[in-house]
């Protein structure tokens, strides 16, 4: 059975996904105690299932993880109809393709400004890094300006949000266990002094739009009004981040594919994001809960039980995607499940879409001739699977 933690596994894990796939139908894993669905079939049916939930499990002691547990508990992602109804209504307007089409000027004026950085890394060093230079302040700096964060504090957001996303990988250290209490605690306590500035200074955004709901008192708690934040600063951009440089990487080692997108960026961008998020995901692994028992693929999930969906293994199953292990920038339909379905499909879909399909043309137009400067170093980490950096030449 997968060792989450083997290094080679962690390298190039779509062999052994491939192994997991051709069994057909959910494997018990003995020593997560959780169900594997492989295939697309089967993680699309743990997505979509209404008796499968989100259900989310205080972790112990209590009073060390406290902020840590609401933060969860209270929000979006990790709660279920009714709750999950009222909170994610709240934000849904704000991430309509519409409002998110007026900000393409804001994206690409952030854009500009991250390659003029880029040009004098250039000029100093010869090279640049993806990933840090580009990847990463593109969608944090995008998704804090929508909450209202202001732009001196964005040093800080970065390591809260890597802190506390480090306990959804398989087995975190007790050092990853004690920053991620920590970083909670600071965050938490930061979007709760912003929330009370807002309601004496409200500005545009959407920590005085969702601070009015609170301040009403019937749709929005204080709690659900942080966690609601501190999760879409952390999905706003830990995977956006992390896809766009993983489809990079895969690009940039694919010369056939890279030069459709270094000869005509805008004609492909579209359909290259899609394919960067297919073929090698962002985000790999998300749990439920059987509310009752419920079949999946033939077999039970009996009640209290648990099954991960595995993201970018049902978007390598040959059943539907044709030569499913090739990168192809032009495919057309690509009905990867990247942002999940069903309920909880991501809120954020238009958002990382809207960012990447304009920030990378704009990236291939200013430097058509980009090319990897070394073996790019990966995170060994399997549920959140990125780069550590990518550093390239031009
Ligand atoms: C490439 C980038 C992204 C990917 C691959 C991605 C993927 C996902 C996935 C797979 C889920 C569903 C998780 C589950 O079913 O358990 C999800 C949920 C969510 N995402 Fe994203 N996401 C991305 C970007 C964003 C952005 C930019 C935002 C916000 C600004 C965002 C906000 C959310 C929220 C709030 C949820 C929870 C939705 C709910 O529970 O109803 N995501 N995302």
């Amino acid at each position: 059975m997968i060792n989450f933690q083997d290094p080679e596994f962690l390298a190039d894990p779509y062999p052994e996904l491939a192994e997991l796939r051709k069994i057909g139908k959910p494997i018990w894993h003995e020593e997560l105690g959780i169900f594997l669905a492989a295939t697309h079939a089967d993680s699309n049916a743990v997505l979509r299932n209404r008796s499968l939930g989100r259900i989310f499990k205080p972790k112990e002691p209590s009073e060390q993880w406290d902020t840590f547990n609401w933060l969860h508990a209270d929000s979006i992602l990790d709660s279920e109809p009714p709750k999950h109804t009222r909170l994610r209504s709240l934000v849904m307007k704000a991430f309509n393709p519409k409002k998110i089409e007026s900000m393409r000027p804001d994206v690409e004026r952030i854009t500009q400004s991250l390659l003029e950085g880029i040009e004098l890394k250039l000029a100093e060093a010869g090279q640049f890094d993806v990933i840090a230079d580009f990847a990463e302040p593109l969608p944090v700096k995008v998704i804090a300006s929508m909450l209202g964060f202001p732009d001196e504090d964005e040093h800080l957001l970065r390591p809260w949000s890597q802190a506390i996303v480090k306990m959804y990988e398989v087995s975190p250290s007790n050092e990853d266990k004690r920053q991620a209490q920590q970083a909670s605690a600071e965050f938490a306590e930061y979007v709760h002094a912003l929330m009370i500035e807002r309601k004496k200074n409200p500005g545009p955004d959407l920590i005085t739009d969702l601070a009015l709901v609170e301040e009403d008192g019937e749709k929005l708690n204080a709690h659900e009004l942080i966690a609601t934040c501190v999760l879409l600063l952390n999905a706003g951009h830990e995977a956006s981040v992390n896809g766009f440089g993983n489809g990079f990487v895969a690009a940039l080692k694919n010369e056939a594919q890279m030069s459709l997108i270094r000869q005509s960026p805008d004609q492909h961008a579209a359909t290259a994001i899609d394919e960067f998020l297919r073929f090698d995901a962002p985000l790999h692994l998300f749990e439920r809960t059987a509310t009752q028992d419920t079949e999946i693929g033939g077999v039970v999930i009996a009640e209290g039980q648990k099954i991960a969906a595995l993201l970018g293994s049902a978007n390598r199953d040959e059943s539907v995607f044709e030569n499913a292990d090739q990168l192809d920038l032009t495919r057309d339909p690509n009905p990867h499940i990247g942002f999940g379905a069903g309920i909880h499909f991501c809120i954020g879909a238009p958002l990382a879409r809207m960012e990447m399909a304009t920030s990378l043309p704009m990236l291939m137009k200013a430097y058509p001739e980009i090319g990897l400067a070394s073996e790019p170093r990966r995170r060994p980490t399997f549920v959140l699977r990125g780069y550590e950096s990518v550093f390239v030449t031009s």
